[in-house]
């Protein structure tokens, strides 16, 4: 059965970490903006029917003459986010009516993300409900605990998620339903909150090194790197 494919794409957040003024979706990375390289992989995957853009309510005017003038055809809708990317992934998952969809939510933030990255998540969706995009982690990772360590984790066992992470529209819609019930708004990882109510297991697709989160001023440098390697 071919179903529908759906991308979200979440750009709805302030860029606190960036601290440069505007949304660091808006920031041009060897011209072209973030918002624009992040729409135009998912456009340019011939896997995916749809794309929803999740912003904040006072761009989406902008968003919409960037996909009017990029000539992005699978836009299908620019929604308004919410004040979490919690908030945010819900509003756009919901804009989506037929349960046995494919939905990939992607972070705009995470502009160079490979087309290949995109068709493993989908094919992944054939023969699970849930798949995420993780590296390796390369630092050791620790818990701490009020400025204290408190444990230590085995570093080949750790993974650095990254996003799309896919689902079908159903489990992630009773993902999203549960969260709200029991006031978990400030969860920033959807499988995360699968996982948290076992709908679903959920299979890791490999990331890659470059599709990067850029959050910080210092990432740009990198962004633009990547950018004229690509
Ligand atoms: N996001 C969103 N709605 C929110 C918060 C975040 O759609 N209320 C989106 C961001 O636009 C981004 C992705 O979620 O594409 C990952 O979030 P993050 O990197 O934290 O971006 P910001 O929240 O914008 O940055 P910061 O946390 O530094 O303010
Ligand atoms: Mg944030």
């Amino acid at each position: 059965m071919n179903r529908l494919v759906y991308a979200v794409i979440l750009a709805s957040g302030k860029g606190e970490r960036m601290n440069c003024g505007f949304p660091k979706q808006f920031i041009e990375i060897a011209g072209k903006t973030i918002i624009e390289r992040s729409i135009e992989a998912f456009e340019k995957n011939s896997g995916i029917d749809k794309i929803i853009v999740v912003s904040e309510p006072s761009h989406i005017k902008k968003i919409t003459e960037i996909v009017e003038n990029s000539g992005f055809k699978k836009v299908t809708k620019i929604v308004p986010g919410g004040a979490t990317r919690f908030e945010s992934s819900s509003h756009g998952v919901n804009e989506i009516a037929e349960d046995d969809a494919k939905v990939l939510i992607h972070d705009a933030a995470r502009p160079f993300v490979s087309q290949r990255i995109i068709d493993d998540c989908i094919s992944a969706l054939d023969s699970s409900d849930a798949v995420h995009t993780a590296i390796k982690a390369t630092d050791t990772i620790i818990e701490a605990e009020n400025g204290k360590m408190a444990a230590t984790t085995e570093r080949s066992r750790m993974m650095q998620v990254q996003t799309p992470q896919g689902f079908m529209a159903s489990v992630i819609k009773k993902a999203h339903a549960n969260a709200k019930k029991d006031g978990f708004a400030g969860a920033t990882d959807d499988c995360g909150i699968v996982f948290k109510y076992g709908l679903a297991d959920i299979c890791i697709v490999e990331g890659e090194r470059t599709n990067i989160k850029i959050t910080y001023p210092e990432d740009i440098a990198f962004a633009g790197i990547i950018a004229e390697n690509k």
